[in-house]
Formats: structure tokens, sequence, C-alpha cells
């Protein structure tokens, strides 16, 4: 049997083939999002204890009231954006969910979405699967990678449904200044775009950074969706679990496609996330915990011959080796997996026409023995 693929052009994924080639070659692997090292043992315990109390069962479909609840506290006391628990808030399985939930809501066939590149792989393939277009404004190291809000505006049609955002930014670790929110606010007046916004790293961000989600300025709540992540922030990207929040007339579409999706998210984990949130340190301390990660990469790569711009936030550090050679990103990350063993994503995968920006990003999200060691071979070259 064959079938007619709905997404032709998609393979295995650069994440794939360079773990792959770490795993073989036994190179670090500073390739993929995520940790190296384990969650909190308190939230081991918590879940242990939820699923020995019984907690086993289907969670309600928008998730359990108390996780719904703390993370209405949490997002009142931190960012001043009010939501409420029952009819704004939905439990989810993982940012990604709440990405595609919220396409698969929103878009008919024929609408377009805006979409910045570099982008994060699941933005377009959300759009497409949905019937939608992505409009695609590429950023790229000669800017600096900011938004040109004057490009934006020029993309807008009539069948602009709506703009993705990620803040802070992955790969390139920018994030959103209060300026691009009052020129986003801008461009949106007077139309009905909504708003996607990805903030799973909204608690690793750097120099007193404050995070600015566009649902935190007064024009902007109405339309947006904030689609968040707990897998980032406690080190357990495995169990897959995120939020959406969004005013209620968003938040039911919303409800109506997350039911046919996953209907639930895990419960004991659900559980221990809202016990484990009681305490805000919880989540305000990894913002200097990869602080100075970021600082000890960056300081260990010194003697070396990349240049760099200091992450703002997230957990990749994007470095320029243009002084270096001019290969193309992606032959030169496969080749320096294999020769000095350390993996890393070359930028041009985030582009649809795999723009070269002669860029390399490294995940910082790693035991500092293997980062020491990492920066030590890249300063051989
Ligand atoms: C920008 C961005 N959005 C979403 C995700 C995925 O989040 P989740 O695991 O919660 O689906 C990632 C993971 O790397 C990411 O970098």
């Amino acid at each position: 049997m064959t079938i007619t693929s709905k997404q032709p052009n998609v393979g295995t994924t650069i994440f794939t083939v360079m773990s792959q080639l770490a795993a073989e070659t036994g190179a670090f692997n500073l390739s993929q999002g995520f940790p190296n090292y384990n969650c909190s043992p308190k939230l081991i315990e918590l879940v242990n204890h939820y699923m020995q109390k019984g907690m086993n069962q289907y969670a309600p479909m928008a998730g359990i009231m108390p996780l719904r609840e703390i993370l209405a506290q949490k997002t009142a006391d931190l960012y001043h954006i009010h939501y409420h628990p029952n009819d704004e808030i939905t439990i989810v399985s993982g940012c990604t969910e709440a990405i595609y939930a919220t396409m698969a809501a929103i878009l008919h066939k024929g609408d377009e979405v805006i979409v910045f590149e570099p982008a994060y792989d699941s933005y377009v393939p959300s759009i497409e699967l949905n019937g939608g277009k992505p409009v695609f404004v590429t950023l790229t190291a000669e800017n600096d990678f900011s938004i040109d809000w004057s490009v934006v505006k020029s993309k807008i049609t009539k069948h602009t449904k709506a703009i993705m955002l990620t803040t802070p930014h992955n790969p390139t670790g920018k994030c959103l200044t209060q300026e691009d929110l009052a020129q986003l606010a801008e461009v949106v007046r007077d139309t009905d775009i909504l708003i996607v916004s990805d903030e799973v790293y909204e608690h690793i961000i750097f120099d007193n950074r404050l995070h600015l989600s566009p649902a935190s300025h007064p024009e902007l709540k109405q339309r947006t969706f904030l689609c968040g992540s707990f897998g980032k922030t406690f080190h357990t990207t495995g169990w897959k679990l995120g939020y959406c929040l969004a005013p209620v007339e968003l938040t039911a579409e919303f409800r109506k496609t997350h039911q046919w999706i996953t209907f639930a998210s895990p419960t004991p984990m659900q559980y221990a996330f809202a016990d484990f949130m009681k305490e805000p340190d919880n989540y305000l301390s990894v913002r200097n915990f990869y602080e100075e990660k970021r600082n000890k990469f960056i300081n260990w790569l010194k003697g070396s011959r990349f240049t760099l711009t200091p992450a703002e936030g997230s957990f990749f550090q994007m470095v320029s080796y243009n002084q270096i050679t001019d290969e193309s990103d992606y032959e030169l990350a496969v080749r320096w997996t294999k020769e000095i063993g350390v993996a890393s994503i070359p930028i041009s995968v985030f582009y649809h026409e795999k723009y070269d920006n002669k860029i390399l990003r490294f995940c910082f999200a790693k035991d500092d023995e293997m980062l020491e060691k990492a920066a030590e071979r890249l300063c051989r070259l």
C-alpha cells in the first residue's frame, strides 16, 4: 500500500541526523535542545507521590484546576497579565501541541500566517497541515536578526490570519523589545490578525531583561495565543507538558481542537507541577542557572576564532565561523562532529530556502564539564 504524502518534502530532521552522528562518533552533543542533567529530585518525588495516590486516570480536558490556578497567579505576578483559570487557560502536551492546536483552530484553507525565519521547525508544518500558507519574513545576521516591521507590514494581505512569534527566540537567542511590541500593535491595529506567541524560554532570559510577551501589551492581549511549556523551565522536556493562555473566545475554539488531538495531558505530572510551582524560586532560579552557563561557555570560547553576540535568552548560543572557513554551515556541522567531536546545528535548516549565515548553534544546556571540553576542541580550530 502507498499513500500520497501530505508532507512530501519532510524527511529526517537535522536534530535526528546530528544526534545520531554524535552517538555514532562519540561527539559531545551540543546540537539538540535538551539538558544532559536531571530535573529536581523533588519533582520526581511529587510525580511518584501522585502516581501512588492513584492520580493515574484522565485529567480534565483543559487540565487540572490547581495547575491552571498557579499558572494564572504566576502570569499575573510576573507580567501583570490576567487569565481566568476556568476558561482562558488550557494544559496541553507540550508547546508543540499548543501551536498545532492553535493553527488547527484558526486556519481556513488559504489563510496566511507570517513566519519569521529562522523558525522553529514545527511552525510551517502546523500551518500547512491545517490548510494555511506560511509567508516568510527573513531575518539575517546582517541585521542582527532584528525585525524590520515595515517589511512585516508589506507582507500583510487580506488573507493574513496570524503572525507567529517566538520570544526568547530559538535559534537566535533574541528577545522582543517594547519597541517591537509597539510596532506590532501598529501593524495589526484595525485588523483581525491573531498572534501566536511561542514563549517556551520565558524564564531563560539574561542580563536583567524582562520577558515581554505580546500578551503584556494592552492592545495585543485580546488577539494572542500565548503558548508555553514546562519542559525547558524544569529540565523535563521528555514529559511533554505545556499550556495555552488566551482570552475566553479564543480558548473556546482552542479547546475544540485540543480535545481531538490529545484530549488531556498526563495527570500525575500536572499535580506535581502544581505543587512545585508554589515555590516561585523553582522557576525563577533557572535564569541565573543558564546565565552562568552561557557566560562560562562564552568565556571558554574566548581563545577561539569564532565571533559571537551573547544570547539574550534561550539556551542556545550562535557563533559565526566566518573567520575560519567559508564552507556551508550544514557540511561544516557534519564535518566537525566527525573530526573534532562536537555536534552543533547549522542554522540554515531553520530557513525554508536554507539561507546560510555561516553560523552554527550550540546548546549550552549541558553539564559544565562537557561545555568546557567542547569549547577546548573548538578553540583548536
Ligand atoms: C522555540 C521552541 N518552541 C517549542 C519547543 C517544543 O516545546 P515542547 O517540548 O513543550 O513541545 C521547542 C523545543 O525545542 C522550542 O525550541
